[in-house]
């Protein structure tokens, strides 16, 4: 059985006061327990983030990452930084860091590496853009950015991973991949992670949908098959619309 996993991705949101009166008030709420809770606040948040939810099951992970441990690498943030800091998670490949920060699959396979060497487990984005979808390449380009981020790992690596499906023209747009839509990848990705590492690792790998996540249509996409959870943006901003995701979930 796959644990349901929600993670907010606050992007460049949030001062180190805001994010922290939003853990505590997180950590009030009575959060179904099946499902497992991540927030992913900015480099400057992490520390007194970490220490705001000392005693509580929500998990901490990183928007992103470097791949070398330490080195002269200016504004970068290191594995065994994030380590330190308590991060669970790290959230790789976003297609944000893609489109804007010159993210490629092989410095994605590169930083899952040294998450995983660092005991930090990667969210992998992979997603198609508009142009892509209505090009009908979907396929080829989840499958691309899926095989070339998982390059090289083990299959016990990759079934201990989590895998976010974030259709590109569905972020921040409002526009949901249907249900169905959603569900046909996530369980496209997870063949491709079958005929590359094996059956078992395909069933055991995570695998979450992000765009456009909101409380209204959390249910009928975590009641997919092969979608594990979410990766949201905008609707982890604030308290009561997270944890109508949590609660639908
Ligand atoms: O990583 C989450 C993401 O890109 C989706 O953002 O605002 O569409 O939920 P949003």
């Amino acid at each position: 059985m796959r644990q349901i996993i929600i993670a907010g991705n606050w992007k460049m949101h949030k001062t180190v006061s805001e994010a922290v009166s939003f853990v505590q008030e997180l950590k009030q709420k009575d959060l179904n327990p099946a499902v497992e809770v991540v927030v992913c606040p900015p480099f400057t948040a992490l520390a007194p983030v970490a220490e705001a939810l000392k005693g509580s099951s929500i998990a901490l992970a990183a928007q992103n990452m470097h791949w070398e441990n330490q080195g002269a690498y200016t504004g970068e943030i290191s594995p065994v930084m994030l380590k330190e800091l308590g991060c669970k998670y790290v959230v790789l490949g976003h297609s944000e860091r893609r489109q804007y920060f010159g993210e490629t699959d092989e410095t994605v396979n590169k930083k899952v590496k040294a998450a995983l060497a660092a005991a930090i487990i990667p969210i992998v984005c992979v997603g198609e853009t508009l142009e892509q979808r209505e090009a009908g390449t979907t396929e080829q380009i989840v499958a691309t950015q899926t095989k070339g981020g998982l390059q090289g790992l083990t299959a016990e690596q990759v079934a201990s991973l989590v895998i976010a499906y974030e259709p590109v023209w569905a972020i921040g747009t409002g526009k949901t991949a249907s249900d169905e839509d959603a569900q046909q990848v996530n369980q496209y990705i997870r063949q491709v992670v079958a005929s590359e590492f094996g059956h078992t690792t395909a069933e055991a790998v995570r695998i979450q949908y992000g765009g456009s996540v909101k409380a209204g249509n959390a249910q009928g996409l975590m009641s997919q098959p092969d979608i594990d959870g979410g990766l949201v943006g905008g609707a982890s901003l604030t308290v009561d619309d997270f944890v109508g995701i949590i609660e639908n979930s």
